[in-house]
């Protein structure tokens, strides 16, 4: 464990983060729902609440003073991000709301343009289901079909059956880069290969990923990669859809509206220029300086160093959950970050998410909106705990103290 603490001190500050310091059901706070979203450094809601305080206006449209330092922060904070995946043009990363949207831009978008009754689609068996839904609908529309890459036993996709799953058919593949159940990391440079060397673009769901290990979308290749900024320690309501340049241009708009247009008529549109023709309507500003301020905080920190701060909680935390009786672990890939879901014998989720609670532990209960890997192994839901920069060793402590309380008094 001596590892454990130094780096645990090299990057451990845990002061930036107030709403860590604070009693829930009168009990210190530990926060182990980090899958669903991060807590926010002082730093970004600073940022947040100078923008409002001294800058608010909206952006690329006014000519007096608040407008134009607007629209600099705000085009400022594209070539962080532009910067941050390494993407090769800044107008290659698009603003949404967060992955949701920005798949379902993709779906929409690439749907519209590229698929045809008997075309398929190929995604995984461990989708959340914002990377199963919108495929569904714009298959459903188009008359495409929806294909799955199953996982094994120990959540591993089984990517032996590539070969098999990629056919003449497939239009798109449409990938987890890191699940939200299982923690599994996925082989994707291995699926992007061989997706292109059949001619097939390949879109990566980074929701669980961007600020867990380093992603560099020119290194993958990848033709899409989305995430939000709310799991990577920025607002809500605010995320990236990154395109090649090549895809974009062929790509139709995914909504109408202000900025993404050069010229409206009652008879005809014309299209502004990437990236702007994705971004209809007013943009969230101030979610977009606080994305940029995230960032920087994880840049100051270095995403690798995060990495292997919360990859040395996870083994920490599984050495100890694996001395608990009866407890049933979904997701053991040896590639793998920090969420672990897990069930205690027949004990009931939510049970247990609730006793949890009455002891100050936030953790997460249910599908995790990942209901076919529920179906997979026959269950209601897991308990899901999962870490972040700010979580320690001594919070692993306690949890572990009191699942089994929680045990004691529901067994
Ligand atoms: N997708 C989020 C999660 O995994 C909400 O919890």
């Amino acid at each position: 464990m001596k590892k454990l603490l130094q780096i645990q001190q090299m990057i451990y500050n845990r002061s930036d983060f107030k709403i860590l310091d604070q009693k829930v059901n009168n009990k210190p706070l530990i926060y182990f729902d980090n899958g669903a979203t991060t807590q926010k450094p002082q730093v970004v809601i600073d940022a947040i609440t100078h923008y409002y305080e001294t800058i608010n206006s909206n952006i690329h449209r006014g000519v007096h003073s608040l407008s134009q330092i607007a629209t600099e922060q705000f085009e400022a904070a594209r070539r962080s991000v532009q910067n941050y995946i390494n993407a090769k043009h800044t107008h290659e990363v698009i603003f949404t709301r967060g992955t949701t949207e920005s798949i379902n831009l993709i779906a929409s978008s690439f749907g519209r343009e590229f698929l045809n009754p008997g075309d398929e689609v190929l995604i995984s068996e461990m989708e959340h289901h914002a990377n199963i839904v919108p495929w569904q609908m714009i298959c459903e529309q188009k008359g495409a079909k929806l294909r799955v890459i199953p996982f094994d036993e120990n959540g591993v996709l089984q990517i032996e059956l590539l070969d098999q799953l990629i056919t003449s058919k497939t239009k798109i593949v449409a990938i987890t880069h890191i699940s939200n159940v299982l923690g599994t990391i996925n082989p994707i440079k291995l699926i992007i290969d061989k997706a292109h060397s059949k001619g097939i673009p390949v879109m990566i769901d980074g929701a669980q990923a961007v600020s867990h290990e380093k992603v560099d979308v020119q290194a993958l290749d990848c033709d899409f990669y989305c995430f939000s900024g709310h799991k990577m320690y920025a607002p809500m309501g605010i995320g990236v859809m990154y395109g090649k340049e090549e895809w974009l241009n062929k790509m139709p708009p995914y909504q109408g509206g202000g900025e993404m247009i050069s010229q409206v008529t009652f008879e005809k549109t014309t299209y502004n220029e990437l990236p702007f023709k994705f971004e209809a309507g007013t943009p969230s500003v101030g979610d977009v300086i606080g994305l940029q301020k995230a960032i920087e905080y994880i840049q100051s920190i270095g995403v690798e160093k995060i990495a292997e701060y919360e990859h040395q909680l996870l083994h920490y935390a599984m050495q100890k959950l694996e001395q608990i009786p009866g407890i049933q672990f979904y997701g053991v890939s040896p590639q793998k970050v920090a969420v672990i879901s897990f069930n205690l014998g027949t004990l009931h989720p939510y049970d247990v998410g609730f006793l949890l609670d009455q002891m100050g532990i936030a953790v997460r209960t249910g599908h995790h909106c990942a209901q076919p890997i529920m179906q997979k192994f026959q269950i209601p839901g897991t308990i899901r705990a999962s870490f972040a920069l700010y979580n320690t060793k001594e919070e692993i402590d306690f949890f572990i103290e009191a699942l089994h309380k929680a045990k004691m008094m529901l067994e």
